[in-house]
């Protein structure tokens, strides 16, 4: 919706007639700056299933909202006859503009305009709306389609590259920063992306990768297309640098009004709350038998957060990554949450080191921009065998140990079913200053499931049994009685409540709600030194 306090400078303002010598001299700037590289090449960026970067932003924002700056701006390379190829604006597209009326920062490279590619005044533009973003304390949302550093330009694009990389990082924490891959996105170009908080691609349409197709077969002699190089697919199954995927521009942006909405404009600031009709006090008698009380059963640990959710809504981040971990945003009582939930559905709910490592990611985030965790915990463990032992597990899996323990956001979880080892301790245990604790009567609190148990306890009884079997599972049961609930926790204080599975939305909420202004920090040092 337009904003009188923010009216927008999309489209070519018109002359008043009164200095009409003047004001036609901008009216024609300003045409010429609206016509990026041309009706031919904004014809064939159509053609290919995409956007223009003045589109992108007119979708994105609020209608009416846009302010851009920098229009009139040109590069100044000399070399290969640019001096006589300058358009203006030089091929990104900057300004802020609002989304949902709140304040947004927003750069969107233009493919039309030198194929998107980044000159040293170029780069100039976009640091200058990300010294704005810091100052003002909004998110910075980049719209990329470029061909890389500008060839013409050498060393002068790489500085450019190195400024914004700068930015990125001195902005991580501050405010939140979204890549949106709707092209090419090749070389060096990649690592700006990769330090913002959210990387969504575009289908069919984007790609990312360190070098293409062509060098990977003169040094390796591999063949591999663009797409399955650095497709959405592949970032988002294989390498996770993708958070999220829409099959076109319009569903991107679709998307990405919808993770803002989550999002605090910056650090110092509480995630926006919606007015939401689904009652806080409400019953889930459903929940109550979702878990299968016995603990080899998978079950969809999606349908119980949509369950305890506002409107059933989860927004998944990570969907199609590491999927023996769920992590997203959700609502409660109107109030964005981050999500983070064991699947035993896949792997049994194991954590390896992909889901190590996409889960302490949001963690962080979610740490970094004040808003809450909500853990579900049902974990066997962590995934044994030579694969994740070498190839790191101990320092991955620290990774979410740290994240979680570092995170001084309010900090609630449920154990449905399984905590087992040192799983448990990194599920947002209560050990590592979780604030709210609960348990559903299937939890199962122990250093590892019955039968792996009993066969190192019981090893020499079991072997010398008449009938080793019987012995066996007389022993499973026992130590089923013994461990395998959430008593002993309970008893310990490392539960603070064990709940009736129905009660748990109204538990969450009362929960968050009771610690919606928990202050708690960490000691001062310059920064800590997590396990990368
Ligand atoms: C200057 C470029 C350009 C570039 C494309 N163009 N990339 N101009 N510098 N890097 C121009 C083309 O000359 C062309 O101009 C127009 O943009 C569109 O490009 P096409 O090739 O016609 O488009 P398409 O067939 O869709 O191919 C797109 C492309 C290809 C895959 C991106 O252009 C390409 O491979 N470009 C080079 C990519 C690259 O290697 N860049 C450097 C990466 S290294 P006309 O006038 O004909 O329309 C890097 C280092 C960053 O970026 C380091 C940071 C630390």
């Amino acid at each position: 919706m337009a904003d009188d306090r923010f009216p927008g400078s999309t489209g070519a303002p018109k002359s008043s007639g009164l200095g009409a010598a003047a004001n036609a001299r901008l009216d024609e700037m300003n045409r010429l700056s609206l016509a990026g590289g041309g009706e031919a090449r904004i014809a064939k960026q159509h053609e290919a299933g995409k956007l223009t970067a003045r589109e992108r932003l007119d979708l994105f924002l609020d209608p009416g909202t846009f302010v851009e700056v920098d229009r009139f701006v040109v590069h100044g390379c000399t070399d290969f006859e640019m001096d006589k190829q300058k358009v203006l604006g030089d091929g990104v597209v900057t300004g802020w503009g609002l989304v949902d009326g709140r304040k947004v920062v927003v750069f969107a490279q233009d493919f039309t305009v030198f194929g998107g590619s980044l000159s040293a005044a170029y780069a100039k533009k976009i640091c200058k709306v990300m010294d704005l973003a810091m100052r003002i304390g909004a998110p910075v949302v980049g719209f990329n389609d470029s061909g890389g550093a500008r060839i013409q330009e050498g060393v002068d694009s790489l500085a450019g590259y190195a400024d914004i990389f700068l930015r990125n990082t001195l902005a991580s924490g501050v405010v939140p920063q979204i890549s949106v891959i709707m092209g090419p996105c090749a070389g060096g170009a990649v690592y700006s992306p990769a330090i913002t908080d959210f990387v969504m691609m575009v289908e069919e349409t984007s790609y990312m990768f360190i070098t293409g197709p062509e060098v990977i077969k003169t040094v390796t002699n591999e063949e591999v297309t663009k797409e399955a190089l650095g497709g959405a697919a592949a970032h988002a199954s294989k390498s996770g640098v993708c958070h999220l995927t829409a099959p076109d521009d319009k569903a991107a942006i679709a998307r990405l009004r919808e993770l803002c909405s989550y999002l605090p404009s910056n650090n110092t600031e509480d995630a926006p709350r919606r007015p939401s009709a689904d009652p806080t006090q409400r019953e889930v008698p459903e929940l109550d038998a979702m878990v299968p009380a016995d603990a080899s059963k998978p079950y969809d640990i999606k349908n119980v957060i949509r369950a305890v959710v506002d409107d059933a809504h989860l927004f998944e981040v990570h969907d199609r990554y590491a999927m023996n971990i769920v992590v997203g945003f959700a609502r409660i009582g109107g109030k964005p949450i981050g999500v983070v939930a064991n699947q035993p559905q896949v792997l049994a709910g194991c954590l390896d080191i992909k889901a190590s490592i996409k889960a302490a990611r949001f963690v962080r985030f979610c740490d970094c921009f004040n808003i809450p965790l909500v853990t579900f915990v049902d974990v066997p463990g962590f995934l044994p065998g030579t694969d994740q032992e070498y190839g790191g597990i101990i320092t991955h899996g620290a990774k979410l140990l740290y994240a979680f323990a570092e995170a001084t956001v309010p900090k609630v979880t449920v154990i449905t079913r399984k905590a087992y080892g040192g799983a448990y301790d990194v599920m947002a245990s209560k050990h590592i200053r979780a604030d709210y604790n609960m348990a559903f009567p299937t939890a199962e609190i122990a250093v590892m499931g019955p039968e792996g148990a009993v066969n190192i306890v019981y090893r020499k009884e079991i072997a010398a049994a008449a009938d080793p079997a019987a012995a066996r599972s007389r022993f499973i049961e026992e130590y089923k009685a013994k461990f395998a609930n959430p008593y002993k926790a309970a008893e310990l204080g490392f539960i603070d409540e064990v709940i009736y599975p129905r009660m748990l939305r109204i538990r969450l909420a009362g929960a968050l709600e009771l610690l919606k202004d928990k202050r708690d920090k960490n000691p001062a040092k310059k920064h800590g030194n997590i396990p990368l």
